[in-house]
């Protein structure tokens, strides 16, 4: 693939660019009553009202043509039939064909993955039914009742993410605890009020040698065995999620115990692989079930659609849009869902793990940005805290919105004052405040420009009936086609990521300066050579 600034849609989007950026929302919705109908798409169950963005028709025919001329289709293809789009680590993508059905085919070096992901989940289901039914016991006979996750990254954003999303629908008799951070607080706040005779620990790592769970796996074995004394009872407190059988059996548990998966499957794509087993474990397997059913119907949408009526495609164009033309640094998402509230938190990692890239397929830098920085909060919450700039701030932020028409917990006024008030900020955000309207209301002088509000600001609008397993799923399934769309666009490898490797390396090199009982021979920087004399001589374990 090219550059994409060289494609003949993006020379014409600069030119639509230098024409229309500075048109009001004001004006494109006075000159067209029909815009909050027309601009609009459905697939799924899922509405996307993207009306209230700084484009005309003719920008969704350049993005979608830009599409094209960055062959959007046939990489879609490629991803979904087990080519090997993740070039530099030599790898299919096939997040999708862990949701995809029994009799489908999908083969990877001649080999049908599809009985191996049905194997795994069905493992998974009958592990989830023994310990949800009490017939897993723990060593001493006790039946389980807390589940403590343990990985970082893919292995932990995702099932955490699912966990307080879909907490609705789990079994409120098992506590879930998911420890990620090596900084020793996480682990022990998260097993402080556990009984080990009672607790199973998921060691979740697709590689089994992240330093951060396996530090955490080992102190919550030792916290275990503190507990339980007999070093047999980790095989009945102790089950992993790994590609890795070899290092599984190092730290000693029992393959029959772990649950695959496969390289095809990237980290921050997991969570509906066996990286998912604690999600199972809260809200069933026919839940889970449905989940992979959700992130299905939009494969399929995505997979099939024209672009200019496809969710994922039309958000991940309109991402490149700001980022790209009208140089926007962030983008919000703001669920009004208060069980979504880890979304933005995961979906960090997987845009901005996925995107982050500074060099394009052929290995050269490139001249464009690429990847989307998302951040959040579920409203109403952010409204009282970061609104303020993304009304009045010097930058452009465009928003996300995403809001369902029935709570899981309705209760009299709550749901329509919630939905009042997105429907509100997507509305003040595009349309603003005039000084005259300020004036009218009685603010005159130096105080009005205050109280201005100039509009202009885009956003999408996501709606959906409400939120369960299948939403769920439609929902990350279609964020992680957006990020596909713009990572082909930018002609970068999505899959890899190269830029966490050198924190881990130098890391790996400094425990042992900072743990030597002589001062080391440091070979680093003033600075950090500094800092490693200032830490070793003020701590005191
Ligand atoms: O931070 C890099 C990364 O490899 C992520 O991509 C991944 O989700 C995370 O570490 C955890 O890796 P693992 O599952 O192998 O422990």
């Amino acid at each position: 693939m090219a550059n994409p600034t060289t494609l003949p849609a993006w020379k014409a989007l600069q030119a639509h660019y230098d024409e229309i950026h500075n048109t009001h929302l004001r004006d494109l919705f006075a000159a067209d009553p029909s815009r909050g109908t027309s601009l609009t798409a459905e697939a799924a169950g899922i509405y996307l009202d993207y009306s209230k963005n700084r484009i005309t028709a003719k920008t969704i025919e350049l993005l979608t043509q830009l599409a094209n001329e960055a062959n959007l289709r046939a990489r879609i293809e490629a991803m979904f039939t087990g080519e090997k789009i993740n070039v530099t680590e030599n790898r299919a993508v096939l997040h999708t064909a862990l949701r995809a059905p029994k009799n489908t085919e999908v083969t990877v070096d001649g080999h049908n993955v599809i009985p191996d992901v049905h194997a795994v989940l069905d493992n998974m289901e009958a592990f989830c039914v023994r310990v949800r039914s009490g017939q897993w016991l723990g060593h001493t006979g006790k039946r389980i009742k807390n589940i403590v996750n343990i990985g970082i990254g893919g292995s932990d954003l995702g099932p955490v993410m699912a966990y307080e999303a879909l907490k609705h629908y789990s079994d409120r008799t098992l506590t879930f605890r998911f420890i990620s951070n090596v900084d020793g607080t996480d682990v022990a706040e998260a097993l402080i009020d556990l009984d080990p005779a009672e607790t199973l620990c998921i060691v979740s790592s697709k590689t089994f040698t992240t330093i951060e769970t396996m530090t955490n796996a080992a102190s919550a074995r030792a916290w275990l065995l503190k507990g339980l004394t007999d070093p047999s009872a980790v095989a009945k407190h102790f089950v992993a999620v790994s590609t890795n059988a070899a290092e599984v059996t190092k730290f000693g548990i029992d393959t029959a115990n772990m649950f695959g998966f496969w390289d095809w499957v990237g980290g921050r794509y997991s969570m509906d692989s066996a990286i998912g087993l604690s999600s199972m474990l809260a809200i069933g397997p026919d839940n889970f079930r449905a989940m992979l059913q959700g992130f299905r119907e939009m494969d399929e949408h995505f997979r099939t659609a024209p672009f200019d009526k496809n969710l994922p495609a039309i958000l991940g164009l309109l991402g490149l849009w700001y980022s790209n033309f009208f140089h926007a640094a962030t983008a919000a998402v703001l669920p009004y869902e208060q069980y979504l509230k880890r979304f933005p938190a995961y979906l960090q990692q997987l845009t901005m793990e996925s995107n982050g890239k500074y060099v394009n397929l052929q290995g050269e830098k490139v001249n464009y940005d690429t990847g989307v920085i998302y951040w959040g909060e579920p409203g109403t919450n952010g409204q009282h805290s970061f609104y303020q700039m993304i009304h009045q701030g010097t930058r452009l932020i465009p928003c996300d919105f995403i809001a369902f028409a029935n709570s899981l917990n309705p209760n009299g006024r709550h749901q329509d004052i919630l939905i009042a008030n997105v429907l509100a900020q997507a509305e003040a955000l595009a349309f603003g405040k005039t000084k005259a309207e300020v004036e009218a209301d009685g603010t005159k002088g130096w105080l009005a420009p205050h109280r201005v509000f100039e509009g202009n600001r885009p956003s999408n609008f996501l709606m959906a009936d409400r939120l369960d397993p299948q939403s769920l799923g439609k929902l990350v399934a279609l964020y992680e086609h957006a990020v596909f769309t713009q990572g082909i666009i930018w002609n970068i490898d999505s899959f890899d990521q190269w830029g966490v490797e050198l924190g881990k390396v130098l890391a790996n090199r400094i425990v042992p300066e900072l743990e030597s009982g002589a001062e080391p021979d440091l070979r680093h920087d003033s600075s950090t050579n500094n800092l490693i004399r200032r830490y070793r001589s003020a701590k005191r374990t």
